[in-house]
C-alpha cells in the first residue's frame, strides 16, 4: 500500500462508521464524512457535513433537568445519490451485500490529491451487472465547493437507468448514540428553490444561533438525460433517466456549493451558493485545481521517516489536521474541535487539545496557528466575565468552548455502563487557560512575531496570569500559595472521596504551569517595546503590586510531594492502590475505569489511577531545563532522579483513557529511550486507523493525538526546541528509523531542511532565506547562511548529559504494566 493511499477492500457494515470518519474530506471551511451516497443515517451509515464554527444551542430535558447543549451542526447531505436499472430496486451497498450480489467493493482515499474513490461491482435481482466508480472531493482550491463524479458502466445490459439525487433539509445531529436523548434538530428549513434546470438550493437556518446555511446542488449527466425535479418546501429530488447501452459508461456529476450567512463578500447565502454552483467548472477541472492546492499544502508538510507504514499514517494524520484547519479557516474565527469536522463526539467543542496541535502548525502554517490563537483572543471578554463571576480578576477560559467562548461543558454526563446521569465537574479544569497561555508563548518562540505579541498575545498571557495569581491563596503559616478546588488533566479525579464539594487542592501540573505562565507573562511584558508596554499596562490597569504578586506567586506556589515524587495533588498518597490485575481479568479493556467503578457503586476518586497523563504532562510540555528552572524557583531541586522517579511512579498508574495520554506516554518513553518506546509510538499511530478506542473513531477522529503524533516526530525524534533566537536540535531517532527528514519554517525562515540519521545530522537553509539562522547542538551554536548547510557527526550521549541519563532508568522501571490497557 502506498504511503499516500488509505484503502479498504470489501464491505463491512460493522466498520463503516470508522471508514466514514477516516475517509472524511474537508478543506477547513467544511467537511463531509465518507459515507456511501445512497445511504441515510440508519445505524450503519451516518452522512454528516459540518461547517467550521457553525454551532447551535438547544435545550433538552435530561433526568428531570433542563440542560442546554451547543452542537456543531450537521447540515444537509450534498452527496446523496442512488440509481436503479429499469424498474429494479434502488442500489444500496447493504442490500447488495446482504443478498450476496456485491461482486467487488473497494474504497481508496488518495491523501496526496484529496480524492476519495469508491469502486463497486454488483448484480441486481434481475441479473444486471453494473460497475460503478465514484470519485469525490471537497475543494481545497475553492472552499465553498465539493463535487462527486459517478461513472456507471452497464456490464451485461442495455436498459433505462434511473438516477435519483435527493436534497433533504430534515436532518439532525444523531451521530453519537449516548447523545440521542438530547435535542438534535438544529435546522429550520426556509425553503427549497430551483435555479435553472439543474440546480436545487436548500436554505436552512439554525434554530438558536440563526445562521443561514445554503446548500446548492447541481446535477449534470453525460450523455444528457431526461429529468424530472420534484420539490417540497423542505426537500426535493432531481431524477434523471438515461438510456444505457451495454459497455458504454454514463457519468453523473454532482457539484455542491455551500454558503452561510456568516461568509464574507456575499449578498445572501442562497444567492451565493446558487451562483457558485452554476459557475463551477466540470469535475475534471475542479480536480485539477484542487490537486494543485493540495500540492502547495503538502510542500509545507515535509516530514518523512523511512518506515512505510508509519509514514502513511503520519500522512493521514496531517491530511485530517489540514482538512480541519487550513488557510480557509484563517478568516473564520474558529477554534479547533477536538474530534475534527469528522463526527459529532464532544459536539464539535474546543478543549485544550490545541496544545497538541499548534506545535506542528507553528513551524509550518504559522498563519493558521495565529488564527486559532485569535479565536481565543476574541473570547477574552467572555473569559474575563467568567473570572469575574467566579470572584477573580483576569481571564478564565472555559474547559469546553464553542461559539461565544462561554463554558460549554455539560453539567451531567451519562455513564453508558450504569445508565446513570452523573454530575460532571470537568469544567473545573482551570488548566485550560494555562494551555492557551503556553500556546501563545510557544507561537512567539517559533515565529518571533512581536507584533502579534504586542497586539494580542501579551494581553492573553497577562490576563490568564492575573486570574491564576488571583486563584492562588496565600497560606501565611507555610509561606506558600495554594490553588484549591480544581481538576487537573486527569479527569478521573474530580474531588476527594470524603469531601462534599468537588475539586482538588494543589494539582501539581496546574501549580507548576501557573508558575511557568506567570514568568512568561512577565517575560512577554519585558519583550515589548517601551511604548507598547506602557500602553498595555495602562489598558489592563496592571499595577506594580500585581506584577510583584506574579513574581511572588511564581516562587511560592505549593508543589506537593510524597514518596520522593511529585504528588498529583494534595492527599494523593492517601488514595488506595487498585487491584489492576483483577480489573483487567474481569473487564479486559480498563481504559474507562471511571465508568467501570461507578457502575460497581464505587468511585475512581478513591484510587491511585489516572485517566491520563497529569504530572507527566510537565515532562511533555517543558524541557528538563525549563522544568529544573521553574522547580528551582519554587524551592525544589529537580535533579535527574526526580524526573526518573516521577515518570516511573505515574506511568504504571495511568490507564490512557484519553488518546492524548497515549501520545504523552509515547513521547516520554521516546525521549528517555524507554524499552517500549517504538511499540508505544506505533500504538499511538494506529489509534484511529485501528479504532483502538473501540468505536469512538466513528464519532470523530482524535485530532490532538493525530497532530501530536506528527509533532512527536518533529520535536521529539528530531529534538527541536525553539528558545530565544536559536533553534535547538537534539535528535534521538528510534532504532526502527534510520533516516528522518523535515522541512521547517522558523521565525520567518522558510525553509530549514533537516536530515537526521543515527550517525549524522545535516541542516540546510534554503537559498533565498532572508537572513542566517542559528542552530544549537550539544552546547555548540552555529550560524548557517542562506543556501548553505551544516553537517555533523552524531555522537553518543556525553556522559552526564542531563536529559538522556535522567530518565532512562525510569522508563525501564516504569514499564506500563498495570495501567496501559492498550
Ligand atoms: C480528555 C481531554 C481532552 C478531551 C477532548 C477527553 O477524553 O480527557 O483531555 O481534551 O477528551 O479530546
Amino acid at each position: 500500500m502506498s504511503r499516500w493511499v488509505l484503502s479498504y477492500d470489501g464491505y463491512d457494515p460493522a466498520a463503516e462508521g470508522v471508514r466514514e470518519a477516516l475517509c472524511t474530506l474537508g478543506n477547513g471551511y467544511f467537511a463531509t464524512r465518507g459515507s456511501a451516497p445512497e445511504s441515510s443515517a440508519d445505524g450503519v451509515h451516518y452522512p454528516g457535513t459540518y461547517i467550521t464554527g457553525c454551532y447551535d444551542r438547544l435545550v433538552s430535558e435530561v433526568a428531570g433537568r433542563a440542560v442546554d447543549n451547543e452542537d456543531l451542526v450537521n447540515t444537509p447531505d450534498w452527496t446523496a445519490l442512488t440509481f436503479r436499472v429499469a424498474e429494479g430496486s434502488w442500489f444500496s451497498v447493504d442490500a447488495a451485500a446482504e443478498a450476496g450480489r456485491l461482486l467487488s467493493y473497494r474504497q481508496e482515499l488518495d491523501m496526496k490529491r484529496g480524492v476519495l474513490t469508491r469502486f463497486v461491482r454488483f448484480r441486481d435481482e434481475a441479473g444486471h451487472r453494473t460497475r460503478v466508480t465514484q470519485r469525490r472531493l471537497v475543494s481545497m482550491d475553492e472552499p465553498h465547493l465539493a463535487a462527486m463524479e459517478t461513472i456507471i458502466v452497464p456490464e451485461n445490459w442495455s436498459a433505462r437507468l434511473h438516477v435519483r439525487c435527493p436534497l433533504d433539509g430534515r436532518v439532525a445531529n444523531r451521530g453519537v448514540t449516548r447523545y440521542r436523548d438530547l435535542e438534535g434538530r438544529h435546522l429550520t428549513v426556509d425553503g427549497l428553490t430551483r435555479h435553472g434546470d439543474d440546480i436545487l438550493c436548500l436554505r436552512t437556518t439554525t434554530r438558536t444561533s440563526r445562521i443561514g446555511i445554503a446548500t446548492a446542488v447541481r446535477v449534470r449527466t453525460s450523455p444528457e438525460a431526461g429529468r424530472v425535479t420534484h420539490t417540497e418546501n423542505d426537500h426535493g429530488v432531481q431524477e434523471m433517466f438515461l438510456d444505457c447501452v451495454q459497455g458504454v459508461p454514463v457519468t453523473v456529476e454532482k457539484t455542491a456549493a455551500i454558503a452561510t450567512s456568516r461568509d464574507h463578500a456575499i449578498e445572501e447565502c442562497r444567492i451565493a451558493a446558487a451562483r457558485w454552483a452554476r459557475r463551477a467548472g466540470p469535475f475534471d477541472d475542479l480536480v485539477e485545481r484542487h490537486v494543485l492546492a493540495w500540492d502547495q499544502v503538502w510542500r509545507r508538510c515535509q516530514i518523512s521517516v523511512d518506515v512505510e507504514d508509519a509514514q502513511r499514517i503520519l500522512n493521514l494524520h496531517m491530511f485530517h489536521l489540514l482538512q480541519t484547519v487550513s488557510e480557509h479557516t484563517v478568516d473564520l474565527d474558529a477554534g479547533v474541535p477536538a474530534r475534527g469536522l469528522h463526527g459529532e463526539a464532544y459536539r464539535g467543542h474546543v478543549f485544550w487539545d490545541e496544545l497538541f496541535i499548534l506545535p506542528f502548525l507553528n513551524m509550518r502554517f504559522p498563519e493558521i496557528a495565529r488564527a486559532l490563537l485569535m479565536y481565543r483572543w476574541r473570547r477574552l471578554p467572555e473569559a474575563r466575565w467568567a473570572a469575574r463571576q467566579a470572584g477573580h480578576r483576569g481571564a478564565m477560559y472555559p474547559w469546553q468552548s464553542g461559539s461565544d467562548g462561554r463554558e460549554e461543558t455539560q453539567r451531567l454526563h451519562l455513564n453508558p455502563r450504569s445508565g446513570r446521569w452523573l454530575p460532571d465537574h470537568s469544567h473545573l479544569q482551570r488548566h485550560v487557560g494555562l494551555a492557551v497561555a503556553h500556546n501563545v508563548w510557544r507561537f512567539h518562540e517559533a515565529t518571533g512575531d512581536i507584533e502579534f505579541l504586542a497586539e494580542y498575545g501579551a494581553e492573553m498571557l497577562l490576563e490568564i496570569a492575573r486570574c491564576f495569581a488571583d486563584l492562588a491563596a496565600y497560606d501565611r503559616a507555610a509561606d506558600r500559595y495554594e490553588i484549591r478546588g480544581v481538576v487537573g488533566p486527569d479527569e478521573y479525579h474530580d474531588g476527594y472521596p470524603d469531601r462534599a464539594e468537588p475539586g482538588l487542592d494543589n494539582n501539581a501540573y496546574t501549580n507548576v504551569m501557573t508558575a511557568w505562565v506567570l514568568c512568561r507573562a512577565l517575560d512577554a511584558l519585558a519583550l515589548l517595546p517601551e511604548d507598547r508596554r506602557t500602553e498595555l499596562r495602562e489598558r489592563l490597569a496592571l499595577t506594580r503590586e500585581e506584577i510583584e504578586r506574579f513574581d511572588d506567586v511564581s516562587r511560592k506556589l505549593k508543589v506537593p510531594f510524597h514518596d520522593d515524587v511529585i504528588s498529583q495533588f494534595d492527599g494523593y498518597e492517601r488514595l488506595a492502590e487498585l487491584d489492576w490485575d483483577r480489573y483487567r481479568a474481569v473487564y479486559g479493556d480498563i481504559r474507562r475505569l471511571d465508568r467501570i467503578l461507578e457502575a460497581e457503586n464505587d468511585t475512581v476518586n478513591r484510587y491511585k489511577v489516572s485517566k491520563q497523563a497529569d504530572v507527566l504532562m510537565l515532562f511533555y510540555l517543558l524541557s528538563p531545563e525549563e522544568l529544573d528552572t521553574i522547580l528551582t524557583r519554587l524551592g525544589h531541586r529537580c535533579d535527574a532522579d526526580l524526573i526518573d522517579r516521577t515518570i516511573g511512579y505515574y506511568l504504571p498508574r495511568t490507564c490512557d483513557g484519553s488518546s492524548l495520554s497515549a501520545l504523552v506516554r509515547a513521547w516520554i518513553l521516546a525521549r528517555v529511550d524507554g524499552e517500549d518506546a517504538w511499540r508505544t509510538f506505533l500504538d499511538t499511530l494506529h489509534g484511529d486507523i485501528a479504532d483502538s478506542r473501540r468505536g469512538t473513531t466513528a464519532e470523530g477522529i482524535h485530532l490532538g493525538a493525530m497532530a501530536g503524533s506528527v509533532d512527536l516526530v518533529q520535536r521529539c525524534y528530531a529534538g527541536i526546541t525553539t528558545r530565544g533566537d536559536v533553534l535547538h536540535l537534539d535528535p534521538r531517532l528510534p532504532p526502527a528509523v534510520t533516516s528522518l527528514s523535515l522541512g521547517l519554517r522558523y521565525r520567518g525562515h522558510w525553509g530549514i531542511d533537516l536530515t537526521c540519521r543515527h550517525d549524522r545530522l545535516r541542516v540546510q537553509l534554503r537559498p533565498g532565506a532572508a537572513s542566517p539562522v542559528q542552530i544549537a547542538y550539544r552546547g555548540r551554536v552555529v550560524t548557517i547562511e542562506p543556501g548553505s548547510f551544516w553537517e555533523t557527526e552524531v555522537r553518543a550521549d556525553p556522559a552526564g548529559s542531563p536529559r538522556p541519563d535522567s530518565a532512562r532508568g525510569a522508563a525501564s522501571r516504569g514499564r506500563p504494566t498495570p495501567g496501559a490497557g492498550r
